[in-house]
């Protein structure tokens, strides 16, 4: 067996072997096969496709590249969420400490920003100190003593999906259903939680565009699940303007901090929030209905105990807990500056995806894999497609290093912007629920 000609195969549309998969994937995360082989047989991937059984084949190989946890004893009910990944998508950062904070243990493995989405694990870093590569020891000792963890990858977790997933980030292979299917599932079997709530972007900021396809990655997904004994709901969700009003790491971090301080908050992010959390709560059997599930959410908010699960989880991986009580300590980008809207009417489009690219542009993302993020660079949007506009109010804020990244994301911002001349209605939030 050869990587060479396992490229090959796959270039010509055949259907890999379990064993060809095994050793593709052994291969490449101990460094036998280099980037180039593993991008160019992304790529075959990509555009060629995998079967069920491929791509579930390809799912347990890159889970068990590593060490594989069972949660059994340490804590049977814990629950996991993941997103496909957005723009604008903080919902992690509010999720766990509700759900948390309302009795249920979260295991959260999670991910770097992917193309124009943004990351979890980039999000949480902008708070200093913040520890996210836990050995599988410290993983679950903090699991079993305080029912709250978040880790990305690491050496012990799912390395092949690290491995693979900084690869895909930079060499245009991450729309694909089997490698988006697999680099999911394979972390949370590897995570062992018995539970798991995948919220299946869709949209132009997506990577699934159409709702056809959101529903084969869903359903792909959740069988997926079944066959390694995990419950699995898929939540489909809208992703054709940014979530919420930040978009950049440590915006999107301050934004969610004043969601569970209980401040005003953009209405879709905390409709997202409250009913993924709900979600979550009910399949951990905390409550009899979604709605009671709901109340608790909010409750966990109003009472401040959301708040103090967040705090919690930031000091026990020891971020710097002060920047959650005054986010004035983080900080802010050289330039900040607002752009304006062109026009008169209502706001018909604000695209996701544009809107994405231009922080990846500031210097939010990764274009290579050697680049540095920049925490504090991002957008503020300070609309929703629906709003009446009028010529010259303030549609976006940038926070950016420098002028030139500035006038580039500008221009991408302002041709993201859509106007009607007529009402335009709301998008929707949620496209259905796979389970
Ligand atoms: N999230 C992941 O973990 N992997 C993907 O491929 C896409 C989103």
């Amino acid at each position: 067996m050869n990587a060479v000609d396992i490229i090959i195969k796959k270039r010509d549309s055949k259907a890999l072997t379990d064993e060809e998969i095994r050793f593709f994937i052994d291969g490449y995360t101990e460094g036998k096969i280099p980037d180039y082989q593993a991008a160019a047989w992304a790529m075959a991937v990509l555009c060629r496709g995998m079967t069920a059984r491929e791509t579930t084949a390809l799912t347990r190989a890159m889970a068990e590249s590593g060490e594989m946890v069972s949660l059994k004893g340490i804590a049977d009910i814990a629950v996991d969420k993941h997103s496909t990944g957005g723009v604008g998508d903080k919902t992690t950062l509010i999720v766990q400490p509700i759900v948390t904070a309302c009795g249920l243990p979260v295991a959260k493995m999670s991910g770097r920003g992917l193309g124009f989405s943004g990351g979890t694990i980039d999000k949480f870093e902008s708070i200093p100190g913040m520890r996210l590569n836990l050995s599988k020891e410290e993983f679950l000792n903090q699991l079993k003593q305080y029912g709250t963890v978040l880790s990305g990858q690491s050496a012990d977790l799912a390395p092949a999906d690290g491995k693979l997933y900084a690869l895909r980030d930079v060499t245009g292979t991450v729309p694909s259903i089997p490698l988006i299917a697999s680099s999911i599932m394979s972390k949370k079997i590897a995570a062992g939680t018995p539970l798991i709530l995948l919220d299946v972007k869709v949209g132009n900021g997506a990577f699934m565009e159409t709702l056809e396809k959101a529903e084969k990655l869903a359903r792909l997904m959740v069988s997926i699940g079944k066959k390694f004994g995990r419950s699995v709901k898929a939540e489909l969700t809208d992703m054709n303007q940014p979530l919420g009003y930040a978009v950049g790491n440590a915006l999107e971090v301050q934004e969610a901090v004043r969601m569970l301080r209980g401040e005003k908050s953009a209405p879709d992010l905390y409709e997202h929030c409250i009913e993924s959390s709900a979600l979550m709560i009910k399949m951990g059997k905390k409550a009899k209905s979604v709605d009671e599930a709901r109340h608790m959410a909010e409750d966990a908010i109003h009472t401040g105990k959301a708040l103090e699960s967040l705090k919690l989880l930031v000091r026990l991986q020891g971020g710097d807990v002060s920047y959650i009580d005054d986010l004035a300590k983080f900080p802010k980008a050289p330039i900040i500056r607002d752009l304006y809207a062109r026009s008169d009417g209502w706001l018909s489009e604000i695209n996701a995806r544009m809107v994405g690219e231009a922080s990846v542009l500031l210097g939010a993302g990764r274009v290579t894999k050697a680049d540095r993020i920049d925490h504090r660079v991002g957008i503020i949007v300070h609309h929703k497609v629906g709003d009446p506009i009028k010529k010259g109010m303030p549609l976006f804020t940038v926070h950016a290093n420098n002028e030139e990244k500035l006038n580039q994301a500008a221009e991408l911002l302002n041709n993201a912007c859509k106007y009607s001349e007529s009402e335009v209605e709301k998008l929707p939030q949620f496209y259905g629920l796979i389970e």
